[in-house]
């Protein structure tokens, strides 16, 4: 991953750290109220005009990772959430939130380690995340999910995420797949979701990615 599209905004107590190339441009940092991101503003993102909580709380919404915060103490706010979850967006990517470990992340995106947007169209550019090719691919899929999965004992703990040479994302753990109305729709602790977008089982992979010829390089 390129330092170049990567760029940190200090402040007094907190560092916001903002990832270019993962980040897809959801809005859910310039969407908030407040003034720790105001567009045309020049930085954009100024900590210190906002509270500690405000910081991480905003920052913490970042779905792809792309957003991070460190405070002048060292620490990082972020822990992984309860629960594992993956959501498979309307038309869009794999929305996964957890404690993730995402085979060959790079170490310098901390966000990465509890969130991440998966490529599922088969596009981008920056596999294995997504970097928005599923628009101009006009990849369509709404993200329902028919399988039910089984039982897991419990919604947390880590999350093994490993992308397949010219296959599908292995996923191991404990995982709760939300459809993309918001159902829990999946329960398991091993699955291989499609990242080629061919399959006739999205968000699962069902092996067409071999007929497809998809390549992930
Ligand atoms: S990766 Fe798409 S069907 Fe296997």
């Amino acid at each position: 991953m390129s330092g170049k599209s990567s760029f940190e905004y200090p402040g007094e107590r907190a560092t916001v750290s903002w990832d270019g190339k993962l980040c897809i441009h959801i809005g859910e940092c310039g969407r908030a109220t407040g003034e720790l991101f105001v567009g045309g503003r020049k930085p954009w993102c100024q900590p210190d005009a906002a509270t500690d909580d405000e910081v991480e709380e905003v920052v913490l919404r970042c779905p792809t990772g792309a957003l991070s915060v460190r405070f002048s103490d060292g620490t990082d706010p972020e822990r992984p959430p309860a629960e594992n979850t993956l959501n498979v967006a309307y038309n869009g990517p794999l929305f996964v939130r957890g404690d993730l470990q995402i085979d060959g992340a790079p170490d310098n995106v901390p966000g990465l380690r509890f969130r991440a947007a998966l490529c599922r169209c088969g596009h981008s550019k920056n596999k294995p995340y997504c970097d928005n090719s599923h628009e101009a691919a006009e990849f369509r899929d709404y993200g329902a999910v028919g399988d039910a999965g089984g039982e897991i004992d419990e919604p947390g703990g880590p999350l093994s995420i490993k992308p397949l040479q010219d296959g599908p994302v292995l996923v191991k753990g404990n995982l709760t797949v939300l459809a993309s109305g918001g159902r829990k729709a999946w329960q398991g602790t091993q699955a291989a979701f499609c990242r080629c977008g061919e399959s006739g089982n999205k968000p699962f992979c069902d092996g067409a990615h071999k007929k497809a010829g998809f390549k992930s390089e």
